[in-house]
């Protein structure tokens, strides 16, 4: 199995999800093959919930990475879960049109472009 997978199958299992009950795991690979990954963590407000792949995002660019390849999303479903929303905007500011490899819980894979999901996306280059 791609080792890329297997991190987000792995730290899939550390995500903290008593409220929904749906976890997910993050691992982002860098130009240079480093792999940083997330998990949700949920709390009791709900709405400050961290998402996994914000997480793999934010622990990658504090450990001083920035430019990056892939990352795979695995999730607790048997169909393959894109990122949410809010995760997709923060993927295309710091990882811009970056391989996604969506992972279900069986290892098999489905691989987009951001950009096949994320249509017309607000960035820098707005401001
Ligand atoms: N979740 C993620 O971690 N990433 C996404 O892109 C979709 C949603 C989490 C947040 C929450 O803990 C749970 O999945 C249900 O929404």
């Amino acid at each position: 199995m791609d080792p890329l997978v297997e991190a987000a199958l792995a730290v899939r299992e550390r995500a903290l999800a008593p409220h929904s009950g749906f976890k997910v795991g993050a691992a982002l690979e860098s130009e240079d093959g480093r792999v940083y990954t997330g998990c949700n963590v949920e709390n009791a407000t709900l709405s400050l919930t961290l998402c996994a792949e914000r997480l793999a995002v934010g622990k990658a660019i504090s450990e001083g990475a920035r430019r990056f390849r892939r990352i795979a999303i695995a999730a607790d479903a048997p169909t393959f879960t894109p990122p949410c929303g809010s995760c997709r905007q923060i993927l295309w500011e710091f990882c811009g049109d970056i391989e996604l490899l969506m992972v279900n819980l069986e290892g098999k894979t489905e691989s987009v472009r951001l950009s096949e999901i994320f249509l017309r996306p607000f960035d820098a280059s707005y401001l």
